[in-house]
């Protein structure tokens, strides 16, 4: 994937493992998101595709997940292909001692690529190194979340576009758990790829980006601005990226009582802060108690809300990552067919 040439080419997803975003480059993310365009269609359920049946995806999440793990089985079910599941420690041998190696020997002679979420960092890329079939991310401890990045920078690219804007020139907020949070070390690793923008980091003293990303992001020519005030934070972005306190990958409970609920944002925050048309996003699940109320509900109705677009796009991304790493982008219209049952469906989105 780390063409030198920078021309991108499925020859280069083929058989790949998925497993950070520093093992990319721009043209390979602008091949990403062009196959994503393309399965709108299969995805919006206006026409459907067998172009991967026969094939199995194993979904290996070790670690709590919805939306990651059933739309990674999801993007996979709509390419024709099919999914095999294990959830938590508990249901598989690795509570008797095998190693991630073992596992991933005997896992990948079953599957014809792996999805795998794990608390320690590293631990998918150990995996993928015992694997025989292509590896991806899902999200290790706190380290990446390469696909929810990817899905979040082509979602603000589709939120930017639709108000007259792109890629360029634009400014985001992350906000909440930057130490802890997997998916922005993520995202401020992908815009590293793309032209500066502003970056605006807003979080607890205690829970800053690390300072390992802070100066990638700096040599890459952001402007980055730190700060523990929100409404400093987000008053002149076109972005506010909002997370969750990481409360699992605290060493106790009450630790993570202290930062919880420090960044709320709701209607009247933002309607007093914030430039009109502000996106609001999160990577989802947000915190909906009364103590955490990350973003809340009263945000449901503001148009700007595009969490539920975030989690519409992640179908399209991953499935683009399905059909580049098993190199069938060529051949999905040719396995197409119309869905009879489609106008039965009230609406996709
Ligand atoms: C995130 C994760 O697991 O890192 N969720 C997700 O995959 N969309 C964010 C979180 O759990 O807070």
């Amino acid at each position: 994937m780390r063409g030198k040439s920078g021309v991108p080419s499925t020859l280069q997803f083929t058989g790949s493992h998925i497993l950070s975003i520093d093992q990319f480059e721009r043209a390979d993310i602008e091949r990403i998101f062009a196959v994503a365009n393309a399965m709108e269609p299969y995805a919006m359920r206006q026409k459907r595709t067998r172009v991967l049946e026969g094939a199995i995806l194993g979904n290996m999440f070790f670690e709590s997940s919805t939306r990651t793990r059933v739309s990674f089985g999801s993007a996979f079910n709509l390419l024709g292909g099919e999914v095999r599941e294990t959830t938590g420690f508990g249901s598989s041998a690795l509570v008797k001692g095998e190693s991630l190696t073992d596992t991933a020997r005997v896992l990948s002679g079953y599957s014809d690529v792996i999805c795998m979420r794990h608390p320690e960092p590293g631990s998918v890329a150990e995996f993928a190194a015992g694997s025989r079939v292509p590896v991806i991310n899902g999200g290790d401890g706190h380290n990446e979340h390469p696909t929810q990045a990817l899905l979040d920078l082509y979602t603000i690219k589709r939120e930017l576009e639709s108000r007259g804007r792109s890629l360029q020139n634009f400014s985001i907020a992350m906000i909440g758990d930057l130490k802890y949070g997997r998916t922005v070390h993520s995202l401020a690793r992908l815009l590293c790829l793309f032209e500066p923008v502003t970056i605006e980091l807003v979080s607890p003293e205690e829970l800053r980006m690390p300072g390992e990303i802070v100066e990638k992001l700096r040599q890459a020519g952001h402007r980055v601005h730190e700060t523990s005030e929100l409404t400093e934070g987000i008053r002149q972005v076109d972005i506010v990226y909002s997370t969750r306190i990481q409360e699992e990958r605290f060493p106790s409970a009450q630790e993570a009582d202290l930062y919880r609920g420090r960044f709320r944002i709701n209607q009247a925050i933002y309607t007093e802060n914030c430039q009109p048309n502000t996106v609001i996003m999160h990577p989802l699940p947000r915190d909906s108690r009364a103590e955490a109320n990350e973003l809340d509900a009263d945000l449901d109705d503001n148009p700007n809300l595009a969490i539920f677009r975030q989690t519409d796009n992640g179908i399209l991304v991953r499935m683009a990552l399905f059909a580049l790493v098993l190199d069938v982008v060529d051949q999905v219209d040719q396995h197409a067919s119309p869905t009879p049952w489609y106008s039965s469906r009230k609406s996709i989105r």
